[in-house]
């Protein structure tokens, strides 16, 4: 099996996540290629070292990101910063001829992100995707193939959203994802929204325009060193999107993001309303899909216990369930078997996301800003 050498950029929360779906390589079946972790950079040495205890393959620690793109011994790198650094970094990454696998937003906002998508364009040889796990759960698998067999027939309506409470705790002190000049002007769409995006975009659900309610509930929160500081990041999202088809149909897309919905913790939903088919979905029940599909006019809907059934095969039981983590090891198998030129899985969620859909995510948040600030519909 080939080996792909990899760089983290970024040794935080999702850093150590692509180590562990890397360590357990194993798991996956019939892969053309496998990662391995070389290299690491993070600004402070704590979350280095977690790896280099780990991962005896790391051969080089540094807190510069320069460093590590000189090492000729990285192919790839995964590169997970806070959002104000991703336009430096994915472009230093690109020149410096790697493949990139970058977290979303994939740049601070639009300016940012055009101007990677710019970089990208002088290096068409090299892989560049964008993070977005959650198409992975083999529910949503089961809506993708729906989706390209036409079963929903014309749309009515489609739902996607992202939920949790990480901030309804007033007193949790203020991060970098708080802090508009770190997480950007998006605020809980930049940290969110791509997730939600993903699906309708693979679908070619395009938004046309977009009404956008945009909350900020807590302004300031503690700093964590006995003050408070100002935290100007929108809490929760609601776009309303008019989006349209292949066909020409347009539709109402809601999109939802929220980082302070009371009684969920970790939330991705999708809910799709055709005049043939509905389905929907929900990560607090990760096992279901639920169907309806108007047989014999019965307006009931029915659970589908879907089972680890993932578009990656992997050594897994059937019979058993699918998690966060799983889907994040079938979002870096997408990868590697695109960096490996290996067949994707015939399916319209195999791929991960790429540049393209995030750029169309940037065309949207934008738009939705200056729809709240000014309480009007925006064009897209
Ligand atoms: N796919 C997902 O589900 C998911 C979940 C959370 C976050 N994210 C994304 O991942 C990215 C990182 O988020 P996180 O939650 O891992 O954040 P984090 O704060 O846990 O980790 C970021 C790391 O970057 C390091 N860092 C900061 N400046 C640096 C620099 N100049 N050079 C090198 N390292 C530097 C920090 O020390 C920290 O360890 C963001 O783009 C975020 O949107 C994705």
């Amino acid at each position: 099996m080939k080996t792909i050498r990899f760089g983290v950029i970024g040794c935080g929360l999702m850093g150590k996540e692509f180590a562990s779906a890397a360590a357990r390589w194993c798991h996956l079946k019939d892969m053309p290629a496998k990662p391995e972790i070389v290299a690491v950079c993070n600004r402070s040495e704590g979350p280095r070292q977690w790896f280099t205890e780990h991962f005896p393959s790391v051969k080089q620690s540094t807190s510069d990101y320069r460093e590590l793109l000189a090492n000729t011994e990285v192919d790839a790198v995964y590169i997970a910063v806070p959002h104000n650094l991703h336009q430096t970094v994915y472009i230093a990454a690109i020149e410096a001829g790697k493949h990139v696998f970058g977290e979303k937003p994939f740049g601070i906002d639009l300016a940012a992100n055009e101007a990677i998508l710019a970089a990208m364009a002088k290096r068409p040889e090299l892989l560049v995707r964008c993070c977005s796990q959650f198409p992975y759960f083999p529910a949503v698998q089961a809506i993708g193939r729906m989706i390209e067999s036409n079963a929903f027939g014309t749309l009515l309506e489609a739902n996607a959203g992202f939920l949790h409470s990480s901030d309804i705790n007033p007193d949790k002190p203020a991060n970098w994802k708080r802090i508009v000049e770190t997480n950007g002007a998006y605020g809980v769409m930049g940290d969110l929204g791509m997730h939600v995006c993903h699906v309708p975009f693979r679908a070619g659900w395009i938004p046309q325009n977009v009404r956008a309610i945009l909350s900020n509930l807590m302004p300031e929160r503690p700093d964590g060193n006995g003050g408070r500081v100002e935290t100007a990041t929108w809490d929760n999202a609601t776009l309303l999107c008019e989006a349209s088809d292949a066909s020409g149909n347009n539709f109402p897309l809601t999109l939802r993001t929220q980082r302070i919905a009371p009684g969920e913790s970790n939330s991705w939903y999708l809910e799709i309303k055709g005049l043939k088919a509905c389905a929907r979905f929900n990560t607090r029940d990760p096992n279901t899909l639920y169907l309806l599909e108007y047989a014999n006019g019965q307006q009931d809907w029915r659970a589908v216990s879907v089972g680890y059934s993932p578009v990656f095969p992997s050594i897994t039981g059937g019979i058993f369930e699918f998690g966060f983590t799983d889907a994040i090891l079938q979002m870096w198998a997408a990868f590697v078997c695109e960096l490996a030129d290996a067949q994707l899985p015939n399916a319209l969620l195999a791929q991960a996301a790429t540049p393209e859909e995030a750029h169309l995510s940037h065309r949207l948040f934008t738009a939705a800003l200056e729809s709240a600030k000014n309480g009007i519909c925006c064009k897209v």
